[in-house]
């Protein structure tokens, strides 16, 4: 029997401009998913896709359980998380010598497998390496963690990550002139937060930007809106929706003596509140 864990995901800034080749930069939250595989010849087996096809991949024979801190379809990278823990709990228990990177990859093409042909490979990345990571010319690289108080406020709106980002790919081939300035806009934040991580108000005030630049593609929702302000007139140095919008989570970035304030605003306004910081482990064993 092996036990392994791997956490969730945020963006900080530049998501929906990464699916066009801008940067973004992704963090690993605390929030994980435990997932406990044992052998067996024929057991049954949780009803997940992603997991069957980790069986199925790896060509080995096992059960899998799964205990997860991580709200699902919400934006946070769940079914990443789910993916490269059971991979890696079978890689442990089956001795099967797969590297952190190979875990990566596989949990990728899982996840592209079974959301049909559109999946993040941001999401796979960061549940298998944690920490703060840069997203730059459609690759990733780990960049030093930075303590960062965030407070993630759940919608509980679902949402298709999918769908929306069809939405803003058609909403920008029919209308170049207007979204590639939007788009061009989230670069130049995105770029410079990189420069200001010790400068929490100027951060905040960036994430301010990046929520107004997501909300002009198009991919904002009212209880979004509800919760960013909530954050804001809470204390909050600055909140933006996280990940593909259109419901899902946002995030804020708080002082620390303000997080019990921001997430109980942030419950008063009919969210669900996750205090949280960087999750710098990645996957591992239990
Ligand atoms: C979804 O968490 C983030 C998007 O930028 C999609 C992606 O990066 O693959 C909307």
């Amino acid at each position: 029997m092996a036990t392994c864990s791997a956490p969730g995901k945020v963006f900080l800034f530049g998501e929906h401009a990464v699916v066009f080749g801008k940067p973004g930069i992704a963090m690993g939250i605390k929030p994980r998913v435990f997932v406990t595989v044992r052998r067996g010849k024929n057991p049954p087996r949780v009803n997940s896709p992603y997991i069957e096809n980790c069986f199925d991949l790896t060509g080995v024979n096992g059960s899998a359980y799964i205990h997860s801190q991580l709200p699902s379809s919400s934006g946070l990278g769940s079914s990443a998380a789910v993916t490269v823990a059971t991979l890696s709990a079978i890689n442990e228990e089956y001795n099967l010598g797969m590297d952190r990177s190979h875990i990566a990859s596989t949990a990728f093409k899982i996840e592209k497998k079974v959301q049909r042909g559109r999946a993040s490979p941001t999401d796979t990345f960061v549940s298998t390496y944690g920490g703060l990571v840069l997203v730059k010319d459609n690759k990733r690289r780990i960049l030093p963690p930075e303590n960062l108080n965030l407070v993630i406020g759940n919608t509980m709106v679902s949402h298709k990550t999918a769908e929306l980002v069809a939405m803003v790919g058609e909403f920008r081939r029919n209308n170049p002139y207007v979204v590639d300035p939007i788009l061009d806009a989230i670069e130049a934040v995105t770029i410079r937060s990189l420069h200001n991580f010790h400068n929490q108000k100027t951060l905040g005030r960036y994430m301010d930007v990046n929520h107004a630049l997501l909300e002009a593609l198009g991919v904002g929702h009212p209880m979004l809106t509800r919760l960013v302000t909530a954050a804001r007139t809470s204390g909050a140095y600055g909140a933006k929706m996280t990940g593909a919008g259109g419901g899902g989570c946002m995030i804020a970035l708080c002082p620390k003596r303000s997080k019990n304030r921001i997430a109980k605003a942030i419950e008063a306004a009919e969210g669900r509140a996750i205090i949280t910081s960087i999750d710098t482990d990645g996957v591992r064993t239990e």
